[in-house]
């Protein structure tokens, strides 16, 4: 059995002004009527590489859990179970008490998804998690890797070993290298860039956790072990979560998990499935789809002789003229626009506003 596993608790800034602290990138509706949540649980609709468990394990922050439970709801989950942190911590935690949960319903393979990131061929990515499936099976825990086109720093990179099973050896694993190191992995072309997607079973992520982090470890453990059952809501102790130290899943394992061939061997597949984490508004350029003069419209949006601009509208009509390379966001209280080359600065606007208050 696969178990999906959602990770959900993160902020996305740099597609302000939609995402907000309290209204995050993954619940926004970017890519089609449904938030990018959404769309991630709904992805192994009709998978025919094996029994899939419906009700999706989500870790999220409290501060999430109405809307999140409600847009469950919308795609017709019943009963999903929402374990609910106070604060973040980062992916290591999150994951780490997902195998908690998962672990009281027998072993099934866990899928790690992030809620924001978009994958336009369904096709191929069930048939690499078909593939990740079976490694994951043998106790393996399985990487995703997308093939890079870039020298992008904010990823991780995977370097692949020896054929096994439908995917290859995982080598080596280095999270978010500065720039010399992406570049020189690029031209090597030895490297995937960590998608971010994992399979395991529970026992596996925890024996990796306990071996490298047994802070993290315990302290999930006792948060875990001292929760409440609240309806769909998996509410942790507090004060043991408090204790516990923030990291990702990326830092606290996956780099070192090929100096320790005791724990089982990691696994990466490639993935040909149209990823992208939608980063920042050219991003999401990229991947919408566009007229013949490569504009992309959300809303009530008009194109007046404009060349490769998006338009996000929300509420309002929006009406660009002669506009090239341009990305305009309105929303009810906040208008963006910004030069397509220039959407990573969108963090510093966020950073601003914050300081100014
Ligand atoms: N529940 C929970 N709690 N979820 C979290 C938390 C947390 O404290 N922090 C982040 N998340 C969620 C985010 O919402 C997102 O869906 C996912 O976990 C990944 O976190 P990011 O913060 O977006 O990670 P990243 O983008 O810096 O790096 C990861 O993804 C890259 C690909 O997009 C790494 O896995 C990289 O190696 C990878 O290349
Ligand atoms: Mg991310």
């Amino acid at each position: 059995i696969i178990k999906s596993v959602i990770l959900s608790g993160g902020s996305g800034t740099r597609l302000w002004p939609a995402s907000r602290e309290n209204h995050p990138k993954q619940l926004l509706p970017l890519t089609s009527e449904r938030s990018l949540l959404q769309e991630t649980a709904v992805r192994l609709d009709g998978f025919a590489g094996g029994e899939v468990d419906r009700r999706p394990l989500v870790v999220t922050n409290e501060e999430y859990r109405f809307i999140i439970a409600e847009q469950l709801r919308q795609i017709g989950v019943r009963s999903p179970q929402i374990v609910l942190e106070p604060f973040g911590r980062n992916t290591a935690p999150a994951l780490t008490l997902a195998a908690l949960a998962a672990l009281e319903e027998g072993d099934p393979v866990l899928l790690v998804m992030p809620a924001d990131h978009v994958i336009t061929d369904l096709g191929a990515f069930q048939q690499a998690i078909d593939q990740g499936s079976s490694l994951a099976g043998d106790g393996m825990l399985v990487a995703f890797g997308i093939v890079p086109d870039r020298a992008e720093t904010g990823y991780g990179y995977i370097r692949a070993g020896m054929a096994i099973g439908g995917g290859r050896e995982l080598a080596e694993f280095v999270e978010k290298p500065d720039l010399d190191t992406a570049r020189r992995y690029l031209e090597s072309g030895e490297y995937f860039w960590n998608s971010g997607i994992f399979m395991m079973k529970a026992p596996v992520w925890l024996r990796a956790i306990e071996r490298f982090r047994p802070d993290i470890a315990e302290a999930c453990r006792s948060a875990y072990e001292g929760h409440k059952q609240d309806a769909d809501f998996i509410r942790l102790e507090q004060g043991a979560f408090e204790r516990c130290p923030s990291d990702s899943i990326d830092y606290a394992v996956m780099e070192h998990l090929a100096s320790a061939p005791e724990l089982g061997k990691g696994a990466v597949v490639p993935m040909s499935a149209g990823w992208s984490d939608v980063g920042a508004w050219d991003a999401l350029w990229a991947i919408s789809g566009k007229d013949e003069a490569g504009n992309a419209g959300r809303g009530e949006v008009l194109f007046e002789d404009c060349r490769n601009t998006l338009v996000h509208a929300n509420d309002r009509l929006v009406a660009a003229v002669g506009c090239e390379d341009m990305i305009v966001v309105e929303t009810p209280d906040a208008v963006m626009v910004a030069h397509k080359d220039r959407t990573q600065d969108v963090k510093k606007v966020v950073a601003r506003l914050k300081a100014e208050g």
